[in-house]
């Protein structure tokens, strides 16, 4: 994986905008206590998703499961939402032929077909049920707290009908939890009822936890090889440990979004991977970068409402959609590319009769066209005095996105002392869940005051 940030600087875009060389000396000089920062809240037990890296037991444990129930069925149903879900979408897309559940059983090796439901949209789930045998399907239940109300809704509703297709006995072995080691209702109902249930490291915060179990059992079970995405996640995490902010990418990108945001106002995020089969990994960014920085409060307790507004964006598609604003609007943007250098190889054919205007054509490919696009965005954007970033990637393949997955995820956690913020909180996350609890009745939550609407009408408009 390469990073390429010239493009951040002034002197590579119209000399006007973009940051100044000397404040990537300031930024160097500052990361020494950035690093020394998340050395000391690691020892007091935060930044928890550094020990990923070194998982053998676990990536040999959720081997030896996935390869059990591999046999029994085909088809793994995913319930989750957020951290819980996010993660497991990109690795899919990532990391397996599109369409796979569209692909025969002999293309899929035999691996099973996936649907992962992250919404309480009936419609998706009654959809997805109808088109699922439940008498093949395994089910994987994530939930770090064990109680969000999205996925508790979704396992009842899934569960029922398990338990009339197969009756209760047999439908527990239709299902795994993964979960809070020891407490939360999933853990609960696990120990109750005998269903399998594997652990979210409870320092390893939701939207961090895509290389636990909550994506790594998914994952094998449909054969991606998380030993080799481990493998790519520790590189990250090496480089991860330089003082040197030039040699520590993850460092580097973090200190070049803040300073672009803190510094020339550019607090607008995009990510644009080239790539339709990192579109969700977009998706995914987008959870970490808004839930991990957008902050109403400091570290010290003081308001600030602080953070990067991350906005996620495809190549070329979006050349045709939002590009016009990144080049033209306001100067508030910093567009991160992702490449990938070795894609399949499409020729575009020649043919009789060709017109003159598509004459460059030919003799190219397809995955040509699609990386000079990136590069010919890129250069724009620069001549524009938009300020740009390319992360390369050699080819998809597990390693290269567990190291992608866990660069972001360390650039977060730098992100989170630059910007003053306690990184792994989301306390506007939980006060959404604990209303959402007071609206549906749970008992213990009607002290948190009513979620209704007031839809009167100001005196003036009523008679209107
Ligand atoms: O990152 C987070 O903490 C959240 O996005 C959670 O992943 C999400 O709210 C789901 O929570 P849980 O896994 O507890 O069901």
């Amino acid at each position: 994986m390469k990073l390429s940030y010239g493009r951040m600087f002034s002197d590579k875009l119209d000399g006007q905008h973009g940051l100044a060389r000397a404040q990537l000396n300031d930024l160097i000089q500052r990361f020494p206590a950035v690093i020394a920062e998340v050395d000391t809240r690691r020892q007091r037990g935060e930044y928890g998703f550094y020990g990923l890296g070194d998982q053998g037991d676990v990536v040999r444990g959720i081997k030896k499961f996935a390869d059990g129930v591999g046999q029994a069925y085909d088809h793994v149903l995913v319930l989750g939402i957020g951290g819980s879900a996010l993660g497991m979408k990109t690795l899919l897309s990532a990391l397996r032929p599109p369409a796979w559940n569209e692909l025969s059983d002999e293309a899929r090796e035999y691996f099973p077909r996936i649907t992962i439901l992250e919404n309480v949209d009936p419609t998706s789930i009654a959809g997805a049920l109808s088109r699922i045998d439940p008498r093949r399907v395994f089910v994987n239940v994530i939930s770090k707290s064990g109680g969000t109300a999205e996925t508790a809704a979704q396992y009842l509703v899934v569960r029922a009908w398990l338990d009339q297709a197969l009756g209760p006995d047999a439908a527990v072995r239709h299902l795994a939890f993964t979960t809070d080691p020891a407490k939360g209702p999933l853990r609960e109902l696990a120990a109750r009822e005998g269903i399998a249930a594997l652990d979210v490291p409870p320092e390893v915060g939701g939207r961090f936890s895509v290389l636990t179990p909550v994506g790594l059992l998914p994952a094998a079970l449909i054969g991606i090889d998380i030993e080799r995405l481990i493998q790519g996640a520790r590189k990250a995490l090496d480089e991860a440990q330089r003082p040197d902010l030039l040699n520590n990418p993850a460092g580097l990108y973090s200190a070049l979004l803040w300073a672009a945001d803190a510094w020339l106002g550019a607090r607008i995020h995009v990510l644009m991977p080239y790539s339709d089969r990192l579109r969700d990994f977009a998706a995914w960014f987008v959870q970490l970068w808004a839930e991990s920085l957008g902050k109403r409060s400091d570290r010290r307790g003081q308001p600030i409402f602080a953070g990067p507004t991350p906005v996620p964006a495809v190549g070329a598609t979006d050349q045709h959609t939002q590009v016009q604003l990144f080049m033209e609007g306001p100067f508030d943007k910093v567009v991160t590319f992702v490449r990938v250098e070795e894609v399949d190889e499409i020729k575009i054919p020649t043919r009789p009769g060709l017109p003159d205007d598509f004459a460059y054509l030919p003799g190219h490919t397809i995955g040509e066209l699609l990386n000079a696009e990136q590069e010919a965005t890129s250069a724009a954007l620069a001549r524009m005095g938009r300020m740009n970033a390319t992360i390369s990637l050699p080819r998809l393949d597990a390693g290269s996105v567990g190291e992608l997955i866990m660069f972001m995820q360390l650039a977060t956690g730098f992100a989170g002392v630059w910007y003053g913020v306690n990184p792994f909180d989301q306390p506007g996350v939980e006060l959404g869940k604990r209303l959402t609890f007071a609206a549906m009745g749970r008992p213990g939550y009607s002290r948190e005051g009513s979620v209704t609407l007031d839809q009167s009408l100001p005196s003036d408009l009523a008679g209107a």
